[in-house]
């Protein structure tokens, strides 16, 4: 095994379909884009000193509004990054985020937080993009789209130019976005994520927890879909340490009938809704998500996550951005799980895939 020198991800010398020869070395590719990297600028990837590379691990934030610096403090406090840039259009506002953040220092962990500019993206190992304007009360994720397409069409060139390793984008609508930054980018579909339904899958797994009085992270289940009002809850696959939910009722002995399952799904599918009704912005909940995404990357975890990403041939979905579990390590999204869904659900995706389908269809990639 060896490592991608462009995106890091670990590779198969024997199996790899991509390779070149730079002063008699060879080296191993996880696509063809990471390949092409590297032919224009060799040294661009093996410049860097390793005890370096190995040691710094920088993310960059790019809009430093109540996501943005929600995420910043948790991953500060967590001791995970070395180096934390936040970037804003507004540049004193990510100024004094800094500034206030860094003073809290000698009560967390050593780590360089300071406000910068897209220059700052060099060298990344990932940049959350939350840049762009926040869903308003009373407004669907969906009405967003056109001005934060508009905003990512300026801002995602910005950012590549400089060459991070991931991007991982959590402005709304999410999945839309994440395939406008895909497309815009050029990158390889594993190297830009979208937070896509991480989110709901914890408030869905928080409130099955709560419902059957059992430790949330005994609780396996997911929200696939669209990040918002199509999204799919996967009850046929929800186990309880290994017990399927349907035969877990006589453990937790609670009246659980299909109007129950459907008020849990309807709390989690509203949850955002809610929240920005009573206090105009959701944050922490976000903030939680990214650490948990971020960290699977830092530390190359190989972590079972639902997050968007480029759907190729899923249940009949192709060329979109969706959520589904996959395996997100240092190189991104590793692999697609295939989950065996029963036909409701096979049904709810398509329908999901079609709402986002239509959008994208009207932006003229
Ligand atoms: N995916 C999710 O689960 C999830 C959850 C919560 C919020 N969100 C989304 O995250 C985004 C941010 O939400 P928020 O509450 O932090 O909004 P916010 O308004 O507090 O912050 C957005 C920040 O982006 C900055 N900005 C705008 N355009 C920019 C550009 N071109 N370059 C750099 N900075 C730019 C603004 O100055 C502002 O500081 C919204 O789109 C919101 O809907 C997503």
């Amino acid at each position: 095994m060896t490592r991608d020198p462009v995106c890091g991800m670990v590779v198969d010398e024997k199996q790899a379909r991509f390779k070149s020869t730079y002063q008699d070395h060879p080296y191993f590719f996880c696509s063809e884009a990471c390949k092409a990297l590297f032919d224009q600028n060799p040294e661009k990837y093996l410049g860097r000193p390793l005890a370096e590379s190995a040691l710094r691990r920088k993310v960059a934030i790019v809009g430093a509004g109540q996501v943005g610096t929600t995420f910043a403090f948790a991953l500060m406090m967590s001791g995970l990054a070395s180096n934390i840039v936040l970037i804003d259009q507004n540049a004193a506002l990510a100024e004094g985020h800094a500034m206030d953040l860094s003073h809290g220092l000698p009560f967390a962990q050593p780590t360089a937080i300071y406000a910068g500019t897209h220059a700052d993206c060099q060298d990344a190992d990932v940049v959350v993009v939350t840049a762009g304007a926040a869903q308003k009360p009373g407004e669907t994720r969906l009405d967003l789209v056109r001005k934060n397409t508009a905003i990512f069409k300026d801002l995602i060139p910005k950012i590549v130019e400089h060459d991070p390793k991931i991007l991982l984008i959590v402005s709304n609508p999410v999945d839309v976005l994440t395939y406008v930054a895909l497309k815009v980018s050029g990158y390889p579909a594993g190297r830009v994520i979208g937070s896509g339904t991480s989110l709901d899958t914890a408030r869905f797994r928080s409130l099955l927890s709560q419902h059957c009085q059992v430790d949330a992270r005994n609780v396996h289940a997911y929200i696939i879909g669209e990040h918002g009002d199509s999204e799919v809850p996967v009850w046929s696959q929800v186990n309880i340490g290994g017990v399927f939910f349907k035969d877990f009722c006589p453990i937790c002995q609670k009246r659980c009938d299909e109007n129950e399952k459907a008020e849990i799904f309807l709390e989690v599918k509203n949850a955002a809704y809610e929240i920005i009704e009573k206090k105009g912005y959701t944050n922490f909940g976000i903030g939680l998500a990214l650490l948990r995404i971020v960290g699977a990357i830092l530390r190359d975890e190989n972590s079972v996550l639902t997050v968007s990403t480029l759907i190729e041939d899923y249940y009949g979905i192709q060329d979109l951005c969706l959520s589904i579990p996959v395996i997100v390590g240092s190189g991104g999204v590793l692999r697609h799980l295939h989950l065996s869904l029963d036909d409701t659900e096979i049904k709810a995706l398509q329908v999901s895939a079609g709402v986002l389908k239509s959008v994208i269809d009207q932006l003229n990639l």
